[in-house]
């Protein structure tokens, strides 16, 4: 943990270009809030304490971070980005190191260029420290503003920009960091701007330049990260640019997806390297595949999954917090859940995991080399041992153990290795299922 920094995501505002009710930070971005992408960068920084200021629909956005390492204060009024870092000031002011100010409506920020631009502060021991990039369409973002000889100036917000300004594609990214001092003592010196009624965070740094105080920016490399949302075009282009980036970065892995554009693989899903991913399937955070699996196409892969080395997963089939061992199969329209699947199993058509029983959720384990016919239906908990085969269209019914080896078939399940060592002297078969032998065992 580093003990010398704290952070604040501004998330209060309104989000009015957003043209929706619900606030602008709870918006999904490749399947997640835009304020979740955020937070894993500052939770990536390792600080001391991560303050989100909260305002417009504060219970939502409170609610979609229950459970995650942040403290809250309230912006009642969105009298802009200076008033809302100013709520921190009983909390924060007065502290050692820097405070790192982040936008809730910026997300696509890696936390390595967050490292970097705190490194670059401390080592140049400045002031304030912003990220800055160049872009196309600078549109209503504000713009840098810089001397003759390059130095900083300042930001000039886009709607109080003159056309020479305006026309300026250095862009302030909206992520800071600051000399704590600096901050609290800059934040009192601010006024709000007549044309908007606002107070912009900005002008803390426009007067720490104009008195000569150090002010370090760091241009972008990739001017991506800075992309701020503000409307549904905007989040449709950061939508196509986090698809883009996580395709590529598993590109590099060795991961072939066939067809990116029809796949969605979340953020942080880890596959190994040869597998191969068919178009549309999707792939949802907390999943891991391994090395040579194939994967798709129409497969839907949820949370708690694992994909061992080898194994396959065909298409309309879904897996839900279930272990697929190595080399096993599941090639068509099954459902997994909750299942430990060993090794070189096969699932057959149509296998489907009852693991719900209307009130709780219940494991089913298939050990290693087993064989689950098509239609199958094991209602969780059920065991299916070690090489036991279960018969097409069988349903094995909950608590039920099928012992290594074992066949059983029909509805409900029934052991046919036991009918046969279980002969009736008269000559007829006793068919029986494990699980009354199970009661005569246990003297019921
Ligand atoms: C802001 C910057 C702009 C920069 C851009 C980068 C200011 C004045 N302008 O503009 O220079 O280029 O970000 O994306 O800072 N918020 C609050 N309380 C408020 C107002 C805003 O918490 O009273 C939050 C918003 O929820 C948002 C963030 O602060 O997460 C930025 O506010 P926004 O209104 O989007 O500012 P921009 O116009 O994008
Ligand atoms: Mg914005």
């Amino acid at each position: 943990m580093s003990t010398d920094l704290d952070i604040v995501i501004l998330a209060a505002g309104r989000g009015t270009r957003m043209q929706s009710d619900i606030p602008k930070v709870l918006h999904s971005l490749h399947g997640r809030p835009l304020i979740h992408h955020v937070l894993d960068a500052a939770e990536a920084m390792r600080p001391r304490e991560i303050v989100v200021i909260v305002g417009h629909g504060r219970d939502a956005v409170k609610a979609a971070l229950k459970g995650r390492p942040v403290r809250f204060v309230t912006q009642t009024r969105q009298l802009g980005t200076g008033h809302a870092v100013a709520r921190t000031r009983r909390l924060l002011a007065g502290r050692s190191g820097a405070v790192m100010v982040l936008s809730g409506d910026v997300p696509l920020i890696r936390p390595e260029t967050l490292k970097s631009l705190l490194a670059q502060h401390r080592r140049r021991r400045a002031e304030a420290s912003l990220l800055t990039a160049v872009v196309d369409e600078p549109g209503s973002l504000g713009r840098v503003l810089r001397d003759g000889r390059g130095r900083f100036t300042g930001i000039v917000e886009a709607r109080e920009a003159d056309s020479a300004q305006k026309a300026i594609l250095e862009i302030n990214a909206g992520l800071y960091v600051f000399r704590n001092a600096a901050l609290f003592d800059g934040l009192k010196r601010i006024r709000r701007h007549a044309e908007s009624g606002e107070s912009y965070l900005p002008d803390v740094i426009k007067n720490l330049a104009a008195e000569g105080r150090k002010v370090h920016t760091l241009l972008l490399d990739d001017p991506d990260e800075a992309m701020g949302i503000n409307t549904p075009a905007e989040l449709l282009n950061a939508q196509a640019i986090l698809k883009r980036r996580i395709a590529q970065e598993l590109a590099a892995k060795g991961v072939e997806l066939v067809d990116a554009a029809s796949t969605f693989v979340a953020q942080g899903v880890t596959i190994g390297p040869g597998t191969v991913i068919w178009p549309f399937s999707v792939i949802l955070g907390g999943v891991s595949i391994g090395a040579r699996c194939s994967i798709g196409p129409f497969a839907h892969l949820r949370a708690g999954t694992v994909i061992e080395d080898g194994a396959r997963v065909g298409n309309f089939v879904e897996v839900k917090n279930s272990t697929l061992g190595s080399g096993s199969l599941a090639l068509h329209l099954a459902y997994l859940g909750d299942v430990t699947v060993g090794r070189g199993v096969n699932i057959g058509a149509g296998v489907i995991t009852a693991n719900f029983d209307g009130r709780k959720k219940h494991r089913t384990d298939i050990r290693d080399g087993a064989f689950v016919g098509s239609g199958a239906i094991l209602v969780a908990p059920v065991t299916v041992g070690a090489k036991a085969v279960v018969g097409a269209g069988a349903v094995v019914p909950s608590k039920h153990h099928v012992s290594d080896g074992d066949v059983v078939v029909g509805v409900p399940a029934r052991s046919l290795c036991e009918s046969e060592s279980d002969e009736d002297p008269r000559g007829k078969k006793r068919v029986k299922t494990r699980s009354s032998k199970t009661k005569r065992e246990a003297g019921q």
